[in-house]
């Protein structure tokens, strides 16, 4: 080791204090000016290690954005703040906190459990309060979202995994050529070569109109939206979530039937992911065709508990060609780039569940690799959203809340390394 990992500690205690806005913390300063559903999920599980109080602060305000229909958005607009497009006028979500109106990946169960396993004293009156929201938003994503087992996205920024290589073929069927004129704020604060393209842009846009032009509406949107897409990450996470559930279900002795139900479904739809190349991934439910993307969310597997030995040899001939794993996408792929957001580059806060997952399934050395790559990361380059996988070049944003939670979760040398 030879960087000063009580240094390190500090800066990343030191980030999540900045960050917080007073009961929720921003991904980053600037970039992502609101509350971020996935985001703060991490963390919170971060802030735990710390401050437990505080951690259950984070994840309450999160769950103050819920609708009465149980789904969690992925942007709560708290406060009004500059720097970001688009807010909550463009969303139109008739409700406060103002919100926006699709999803994120559901990893608050995991987060959760771990949190109240650290202080069951202290946290069990607060998980009593949250089990109920928890279960809310996932029979909201089985009602709704859950298509042959597997998990269904309406808007590539519920996946939290923008502009992958998985969206490629069905964003392709969403006419962006009507948005109009837009001024994106994104591109102020980072290298628009680290960011999504234009055209992704005005397709994100013009399915943001969509959806509002339904209201909102589940049902509508199911039926006529141009872009339903099953995600291979939402569906391991989701499976993983519910199983964490179950043991909290357990714990707090409520009834278990229904998400053992989920669980059996999940696990069915696990399967329906399994491409004809032998490996986990997302599927276009317009055409049922393949995305053929090999992304890190296709080894998710552990983490939702399913072992795979095509996915391991995969994960070796991956690892075998960059420096830092697990990159974003193949790097043997003509798409792969390096340092543009989620077509390549790496990601501490995917490490980290992929590594868990590796690691509670056995596979301790691969595992530890993964660990050892993001302490590096961290240590040589600071607290950035995301890192090239080839040669660790940091990118996109710094001073990265999630980056500094798994820090001292999971990545640091004084991490317990595990939920
Ligand atoms: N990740 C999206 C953005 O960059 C929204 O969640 O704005």
């Amino acid at each position: 080791m030879t960087f000063n990992a009580d240094k390190i500690d500090r800066q990343a205690r030191r980030i999540l204090r900045d960050n917080d806005r007073g009961g929720y913390t921003v991904p980053t300063a600037g970039l992502y000016p609101y509350q971020w559903n996935w985001d703060s999920a991490f963390t919170a599980w971060g802030i735990a290690s710390f401050d437990i109080k505080r951690a259950w602060f984070e994840i309450h305000t999160l769950f103050t954005g819920q609708w009465d229909n149980g789904m969690v958005p992925h942007i709560i607009f708290h406060k009004r703040a500059d720097g970001y497009f688009p807010g909550p006028d463009v969303w139109a979500v008739p409700r406060v906190p103002h919100t926006s109106g699709i999803t994120q990946p559901p990893v608050a169960a995991t987060m959760v459990r771990s949190i109240y396993e650290q202080d069951k004293r202290y946290g069990r009156v607060h998980m009593e309060l949250i089990y109920g929201r928890l279960v809310s938003w996932h029979r909201w994503f089985i009602a709704n979202r859950v298509h042959d087992g597997m998990v269904a996205i309406t808007h590539p920024w519920e996946s939290g995994r923008d502009n992958a290589v998985d969206w490629d073929g069905a964003m392709a069927n969403v006419d962006g050529s009507a948005v109009g004129e837009y001024t994106r704020r994104d591109t102020t604060h980072i290298d628009p070569e680290m960011r999504p393209k234009k055209e992704d842009y005005d397709r994100y846009l013009a399915m943001v109109k969509y959806g509002r032009d339904c209201g909102w509406d589940e049902e509508q949107i199911r039926e006529g939206s141009p872009f339903r897409v099953a995600d291979v990450g939402m569906t391991f996470i989701l499976l993983r979530a519910c199983r964490d559930l179950l043991h909290i279900a357990y714990d707090l002795d409520h009834l278990t039937d229904e998400i053992e139900g989920w669980i059996r479904l999940l696990e069915e739809g696990v399967k329906r992911h399994k491409n004809p190349k032998g490996y986990f991934d997302s599927i276009d439910l317009r055409t049922g065709e393949f995305a053929d993307s090999l992304s890190s969310a296709s080894f998710l597997n552990w983490y939702a508990g399913v072992e795979d030995t095509d996915m391991l040899a995969h994960l070796h001939d991956v690892l075998d060609r960059v420096e830092f794993g697990v990159p974003s996408f193949d790097p043997r792929g003509d798409q792969f780039n390096p340092l543009r957001y989620w077509r390549g580059p790496v990601w501490g806060m995917m490490n980290a569940l992929i590594g868990i997952g590796l690691e509670e399934m056995g596979h301790v050395p691969i595992a530890q690799k993964l660990r050892k790559d993001t302490q590096r990361l961290i240590s040589e380059s600071g607290f950035y959203e995301y890192f090239s996988p080839i040669d660790g070049t940091p990118a996109g944003g710094h001073a990265f809340s999630w980056t500094a939670a798994i820090w001292l979760t999971w990545a640091g040398p004084h991490a317990r390394g595990r939920f």
